[in-house]
């Protein structure tokens, strides 16, 4: 549900009156709802000459069966045809009544500033001619994997522009940099799938890195990517928790919802009512990590994808924050994933493939006034996703975090009108995300073909203007 200023801004008087006064009209955001089309709308294909993931992109779009036009050279009719695409080839001009959902450009071949050119000439021509809620994914060579510093610049330099044109496009348009390594470009399907569809409607800005995965990625239906799998979603009786258990559970997963037993009840109604079961525990307590250990090897024979969602806040200034305020939200945000982390990988409960999926958070990234504590926990939880990324690829499991912005929950409701508005309208799509928001990103880097995802931290921010 869009908050009340977007609804009332999006009816027919809300639109008079915010044109006559200037006021900002939030546009509702397209969300994906099960059977939809991953992208319904014309694509717009292009790549900066002698790119390496054209070829790569033109293969999945072929797999989403969407409807492409090839832009501008002829080298991409060649990709396009050999990946089976049914594109049409525009040669020099775009004709001026062709509108495209998705705007995908291959910037692997810019190796020097000099050809960094090569975006506005792709861009400035068809930038005014997306549709609402598009979707822009520029694909790059990560710094640290290019061949020459002014290779490594000019692909750092994608960051500034992906990041600006988001706060440009508006419309409730997207815009995202993918960084897929060399040799890593049979993983770009499931990242593309994502970015490219509804399910990425709160996510804006970001940097997305894409490695060789352990296993070449498994082709799945993508209407039910996570069937067969055994999801543990931690604080799943409410708010953030039970979209993701929701999602998973649409996406074809077996969700086991854990919480704290006094919401025992709640957490039962949200797991029985989508075929999943529960587990109560407080993760805090000593026997925490083997019970639910014991439960999943027991129950289950294993889990294939786990989520650490559970989190509180205890907000103080620092002067301010008894110890006990700051050890609980240390223990239940950070200290308590370690340890069940732990003890997953060493009883063999986690099977082979698994996926990680950690709840972070913008204000570890930003930082914010009176959650030290917070901020601690949170921004430790992304070093922690990135210091385990390679220790778990050996076992071909995988870590990532979602960290996100302003999220319309039951905890944000409680927070003071002003400060509230605030934060809800200080990002490039002027509203709150919705818990579903969250869920799907954390669906993504579940999903089987996502094994070329490791240790990647992605903001749910709608491009919040906090911390870049
Ligand atoms: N709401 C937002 O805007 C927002 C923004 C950034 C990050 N987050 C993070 O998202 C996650 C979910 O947030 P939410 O808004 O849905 O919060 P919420 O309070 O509605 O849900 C948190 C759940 O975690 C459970 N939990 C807490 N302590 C536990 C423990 N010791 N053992 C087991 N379960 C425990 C709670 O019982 C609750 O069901 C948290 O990690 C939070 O920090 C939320």
């Amino acid at each position: 549900m869009p908050d009340t200023y977007t609804s009332l801004a999006n009816s027919p008087i809300g639109k008079l009156i915010t044109g006559q006064l200037g006021l900002p009209r939030p546009t509702i955001l397209e969300r994906y709802s099960p059977g939809d089309a991953t992208i319904s709308g014309q694509v717009l294909l292009g790549a900066a000459p002698g790119g390496r993931l054209a070829p790569a992109a033109a293969t999945v779009l072929a797999g989403l069966s969407a409807n492409v036009s090839t832009a501008l050279r002829g080298d991409l009719r060649k990709a396009a045809a050999d990946a089976g695409l049914d594109a049409a080839v525009f040669n020099g001009e775009v004709p001026g009544d062709a509108r495209f959902k998705a705007l995908v450009f291959d910037a692997t071949g810019i190796t020097d500033s000099t050809q960094l050119r090569e975006l506005h000439a792709f861009f400035h021509p068809v930038v005014r001619r997306t549709q609402s809620c598009s979707r822009v994914v520029v694909l790059g060579t990560a710094p640290e994997d290019t061949g020459s510093p002014r290779e490594a610049a000019a692909q750092r330099a994608l960051e500034g522009f992906t990041r600006s044109l988001g706060k440009e496009i508006g419309q409730g348009g997207t815009v995202q940099l993918v960084y897929v390594a060399p040799g890593a470009e049979a993983f770009l399907g499931s990242t593309l799938r994502f970015l490219l569809s509804a399910r990425s409607a709160y996510v804006s800005g970001q940097v997305v890195r894409i490695n060789q995965g352990a296993a070449t990625p498994p082709v799945v239906d993508v209407h039910r990517p996570l069937e067969g799998k055994v999801a543990l979603v931690t604080g799943a009786s409410r708010g953030i928790g039970a979209a993701i258990a929701s999602v998973l559970a649409r996406d074809g997963a077996h969700v086991v919802g854990l919480d704290i037993p006094p919401l025992a009840e709640d957490l039962e109604a949200v797991t029985s009512a989508l075929g999943g079961s529960f587990l109560t525990a407080d993760i805090t307590t000593d026997d925490a990590p083997q019970s639910i250990a014991l439960h999943l090897q027991e129950a289950h024979g294993g889990v294939d994808i786990v989520v650490h969602n559970a989190g509180i806040t205890q907000d103080r200034t620092l002067a301010r924050m008894k110890p006990e305020r700051w050890e609980r939200v240390l223990d239940i945000n950070l200290s308590s994933e370690e340890r069940i982390n732990d003890e997953l990988l060493s009883s063999g409960v986690l099977n082979t493939g698994a996926r990680i999926v950690c709840v972070s958070s913008i204000a570890g990234i930003a930082g914010n006034n009176g959650q030290t504590n917070y901020g601690t926990s949170k921004a430790g939880v992304a070093g922690m996703v990135v210091a385990m990324a390679p220790v778990l690829a050996k076992q071909q499991v995988t870590i990532n975090a979602v960290a996100p912005g302003f999220i319309e929950t039951q905890m944000t409701a409680a927070v003071p009108i002003a400060i509230r508005e605030a934060g809800r309208r200080m990002n490039s799509m002027s509203q709150g995300g919705l818990p579903v928001d969250v869920a799907e990103a954390i669906a993504w880097f579940a999903a089987p073909d996502s094994g070329g995802l490791n240790g990647n931290v992605v903001r749910v921010c709608g491009q919040s203007l906090l911390g870049a």
